[in-house]
């Protein structure tokens, strides 16, 4: 399984994440993304958002692509 991390000192809050992966982001009351609990996107689409993160916030582990 994917294992990713948002980092919520470094997210900034553009939401690039949770528009490309809206099965493994969410944007929460602070503003922030945090990662989902059981995500349903591909190892493609979680990639696309990390790559897309423009602070790098996004931290991946174990991530078989
Ligand atoms: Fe934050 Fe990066 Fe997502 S700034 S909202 S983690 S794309």
């Amino acid at each position: 399984m994917n294992k990713f991390t948002v980092d919520k000192d470094l997210c900034i809050g553009c939401g690039t994440c949770a528009a490309l992966g809206s099965g493994s982001f969410t944007m929460t009351e602070d503003g922030k993304a945090e990662a989902l609990e059981n995500p349903t996107d591909d190892d493609g689409t979680i990639q696309a958002a990390v790559d897309s993160c423009p602070v790098g916030a996004i931290k991946l582990s174990d991530l078989v692509v």
